[in-house]
């Protein structure tokens, strides 16, 4: 098959579909590459590295309506399709949902088209998931745009001219834009703080080093497919408080919430805008579906009262080079799926679902949606699962083991401890009730501290521990000059004890500070 590389048409958008390094590696797939024109500049793929691959450098026209295969970025205007042969193929971004009429065109001219934005989220199609390396891209520069328009530092300082506070970023959705995002604002010092509807996202925010703000209202967001769901009326009022204490308090919004296939979530209102400091930043990477903030205005910068709000709607094309590299990739994988003999030549197997999930139009048939998948079997198992609700008692037997166990420890503790009292020496209960006491405080204490701070927590109780100096400090009113001498030794060096103990205390907390 001919595979044809077209120039993107859209304006400013400066990606490519495939790289000279991915070009070589279709040719020796079996395929023919030609390439329009300087159709990777806007990369820094000079056509010259092209033709050093092996590619042919072809015009637009002969391109379009000579290639067996078109392989895009954005999905093609109609005045392209229509240069397309019947029957050929495209792979390309396509957003079958929002553009009805274009896969009508498809079908008319008898096309297959594939879909980047369709292939389906499982671990199988990872390497082939250009959704996934495109918000990536997105998070990250979403940080550099915002540290661009910021007027100060990210990280915190202590400099001969003063302290600098780091800057605090609040990322509202934590999808793969959001812990990009969430992950670059971290390396660079800041203080990162991040929201998610779906709860099951709070122990990811955290690994990423940002801290979780829950909105306090039973609901969670997890809709079909580990997506987001609309939520409640409810939810959303608290979810705007919470979010409102939040804009008062941060420098810079990253906002990437996102619910498929409806307009994007206001979450951000005009209100919270206005209490933000003056010369604060909001980059809404939901700009394209309408924007999460009230005040974004898709594709432009605007200033409103002293805050920058940033809705640019390519932000993967701003690092052009990363993500036509990235984007070329995962084409080449999937290219590399759907022609395993290395012939030159594609195949689809509609009963494969990662094949069925990202075809769109087969041979002028829209094809799209696709068939919900059935939940997989356990290995095994012949029939569907059914779950079954376990029997009232079942259920409360189980409670009752689990709840009834710390009763039964404790009046064997009781009955142990009744045992020993009243057979031991009265001097030994005392100790003993000291010794029981002392481990309850000590854990107690323990318990509720973080185990990072476990260190300095040692070291604390080191220095604490230097109480025994008290007993030093009433033998040297004893009458014997060598008991004075080692009280005096035994004092002097508890002292060393308890205040370098605070002192290297106070060192430790000093590197968790910000
Ligand atoms: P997305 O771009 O559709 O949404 C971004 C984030 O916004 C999501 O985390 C969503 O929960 C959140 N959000 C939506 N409405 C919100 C609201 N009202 N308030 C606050 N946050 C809100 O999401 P993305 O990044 O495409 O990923 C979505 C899902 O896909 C995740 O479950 C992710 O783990 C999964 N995924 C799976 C992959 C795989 O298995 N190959 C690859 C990439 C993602």
């Amino acid at each position: 098959m001919k595979i044809g590389i077209p120039r993107e048409s859209l304006t400013g958008e400066k990606r490519v579909a495939i790289t000279p390094e991915i070009a070589e590696r279709l040719i020796a797939l079996g395929f023919s590459v030609a390439i329009e024109p300087g159709a990777g500049i806007g990369a820094d793929y000079a056509d010259d590295t092209y033709l050093e691959a092996g590619a042919l450098i072809q015009n637009a026209e002969n391109l379009w309506s000579t290639a067996d295969l078109i392989l895009k970025v954005r999905s093609p205007v109609t005045s392209e399709v229509e240069r397309m042969r019947s029957g050929s193929w495209l792979i390309s971004f396509i957003w079958p949902a929002q553009q009805p009429e274009l896969m009508k065109q498809f079908a008319s001219q008898q096309l297959t088209v594939l879909a980047m934005d369709c292939v389906p989220r499982i671990s199988r199609a990872q390497r082939m998931d250009a959704l996934t390396s495109m918000a990536n891209i997105a998070g990250y520069r979403a940080v550099i745009e915002a540290a661009h328009h910021f007027g100060r530092f990210f990280t915190g300082q202590v400099t001969a001219a003063g302290k600098v506070p780091p800057a605090k970023v609040f990322v509202v959705g934590a999808g793969v834009a959001g812990l990009s995002a969430i992950g670059v604002a971290n390396g660079l010092g800041a203080i990162v703080r991040a929201n998610d509807t779906r709860p099951e996202v709070a122990d990811q925010i955290r690994s990423m080093g940002a801290e979780f703000v829950p909105v306090f209202f039973e609901e969670q967001g997890t809709g079909e497919g580990g997506y987001a769901k609309t939520m409640s009326e409810g939810y959303q009022k608290a979810q705007r408080d919470t979010y409102a204490r939040q804009a008062i308090d941060v420098d810079i919004i990253i906002t990437t919430a996102q619910v498929p296939g409806k307009p994007a979530p206001k979450l951000i209102t005009a209100g919270m805008v206005e209490s933000m400091k003056p010369g604060s930043v909001i980059v809404d990477l939901a700009a394209e579906q309408g924007g999460n903030c009230e005040l974004t205005e898709p594709g432009t910068v605007v200033l409103r009262n002293g805050v920058t709000i940033i809705g640019y709607t390519d932000m993967p094309s701003r690092l052009a080079k990363q993500s036509s590299n990235l984007y070329a990739t995962n084409i080449l994988r999937l290219i590399e799926y759907l022609c395993p003999k290395k012939d030159g030549k594609l195949a689809i197997d509609m009963q494969d679902d990662l094949a069925r999930g990202t075809t769109v139009v087969l041979g002028g048939e829209i094809v799209w949606p696709p068939p919900i998948p059935k939940p997989a079997l356990p290995s095994g198992a012949t029939s569907p699962v059914v779950y079954r609700k376990a029997a009232p008692n079942q259920l409360n037997a189980k409670k009752l083991t689990r709840t009834g166990q710390p009763f039964i420890l404790a009046t064997i503790g009781i009955l142990l401890l009744m045992l020993v009292g009243s057979f031991a020496p009265p001097a030994f209960i005392a100790h003993f009730t000291v010794f029981v006491l002392a481990c309850f405080v000590g854990y107690m204490v323990v318990w509720n501290v973080t185990p990072a701070l476990h260190t300095p927590l040692m070291s604390v109780t080191n220095a604490i521990s230097s109480i025994i100096g008290i007993g030093a400090v009433m033998q040297l009113a004893d009458s014997s000059i060598v008991i004075q001498l080692l009280a005096g030794v035994a004092l002097t060096l508890t002292a060393i004890n308890m205040f370098g103990g605070f002192a290297v205390t106070q060192r430790m907390l000093a590197m968790f500070r910000r």
